[in-house]
């Protein structure tokens, strides 16, 4: 069988590092990599991929992505989008590439697939699906009811995946990841971004800004997020490509990816315990009211139990090695 992999977003943080482990990954040898992105793409070195610059909002764009020399892609990770400020900030901006552009690709998806053999389509969505009234602890029967505008785009987007799956159109796998932390780089648009910030600069010797609470004693501190490291990350979207379809659960195909509860607290004081006092120094609290309310209205406890008999993996050891390991890639 020919490994195609057509991997959208892949000029982006996890779209770029996904390439690099799908083209090392032993159980997709030879793999061939379709890469695009409305923003440059660099090819993982020694791949076999095609790097092609594209907007997918405009559906010829994205139908042309299934002509390439390599033939038409067995799988599709789905990894382009715009983060949560920036759907909130600019509503329709936000629908055209979090809803429209996703439909386009799952449409050319099923054009180019058969209903022998489905492509696989891999979407990676977000638990800002959620908000209103929640149980104490996320289970996958949760009823998704998002509060801000980057949440209803992927619930749109994974109800069309769910329904296309359903009909037999594609072979659709949702994967609400958590929060990612430790985000190298400059921060994102992400209301989220923060929670990787206030680690970030302070182990670089910068200045970060918390929105969350004016001190660090400020009651605020105890909002609790839904974390996983990026390595855990990766891991498991390159495993949900190797779940056979039988396994997942008859009415849906979303997966909450396995991740751990820590607050902002938590992180602060995981800092503390690996860069000193003196990191702390550099996080300069400013509360932002707007950014801690679509904060909070997200679910910080999943049980991950359907998540890990699927064979999917959870980070061990809460965030200290998780800022241990950020600050031992900075060094080297
Ligand atoms: N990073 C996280 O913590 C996190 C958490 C939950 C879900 N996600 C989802 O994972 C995916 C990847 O996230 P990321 O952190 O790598 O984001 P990112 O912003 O680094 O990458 C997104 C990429 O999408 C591209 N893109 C946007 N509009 C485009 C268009 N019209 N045409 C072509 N490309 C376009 C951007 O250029 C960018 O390179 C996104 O779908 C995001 O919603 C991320």
């Amino acid at each position: 069988m020919s490994n195609v992999v057509l991997v959208t977003g892949a000029g982006g943080w996890l779209g770029g590092l996904l390439a690099k482990a799908i083209h090392e990954d032993p159980l997709t040898p030879d793999v061939k990599l379709i890469l695009a992105d409305i923003a440059d793409v660099r090819a993982p070195p020694g791949s076999n991929s095609i790097c092609l610059k594209v907007d997918l909002t405009d559906p010829p764009q994205v139908d042309a992505l299934f002509q390439t020399e390599f033939g038409i892609p067995d799988t599709v990770y789905c990894m382009h989008g715009i983060m949560s400020r920036g759907s909130e900030d600019h509503f329709d901006f936000g629908v055209k590439i979090n809803v429209d552009s996703v439909r386009s690709l799952i449409e050319s998806t099923r054009l180019y697939g058969t209903t022998r053999s489905p492509i696989k389509f891999m979407f990676t969505s977000s638990l800002a699906v959620y908000g209103g009234s929640l149980p104490d602890i996320i289970t996958s029967s949760t009823i998704a009811t998002p509060e801000g505008s980057y949440g209803f785009g992927k619930l749109t987007s994974e109800l069309f995946i769910n329904e296309y799956t359903r009909r037999g159109f594609i072979d659709g796998r949702i994967l609400r990841l958590p929060t990612i932390v430790v985000r190298p780089g400059p921060p994102s648009n992400a209301t989220s971004a923060f929670l990787s910030g206030i680690l970030r600069e302070p182990l670089q010797g910068i200045e970060a800004t918390c929105p969350i609470g004016n001190s660090f004693d400020a009651p605020e501190l105890a909002l609790r997020a839904w974390l996983a490291s990026p390595e855990t990350t990766i891991k498991n979207l390159v495993h949900a490509k190797h779940v056979s379809s039988a396994k997942f659960l008859a009415h849906t195909r979303v997966v909450c990816l396995p991740g751990f509860t820590a607050s902002v607290r938590d992180e602060l004081e995981a800092l503390i315990d690996v860069a000193g006092p003196e990191a702390l120094k550099l996080v300069k609290f400013k509360d932002d009211p707007v950014n801690r309310r679509i904060v909070s209205s997200w679910p910080a406890v999943f049980d991950n139990t359907y998540a890990l008999s699927l064979g999917f993996v959870v980070d061990q050891g809460g965030m200290v090695p998780i800022v241990r390991k950020f600050q031992k890639d900075l060094l080297s």
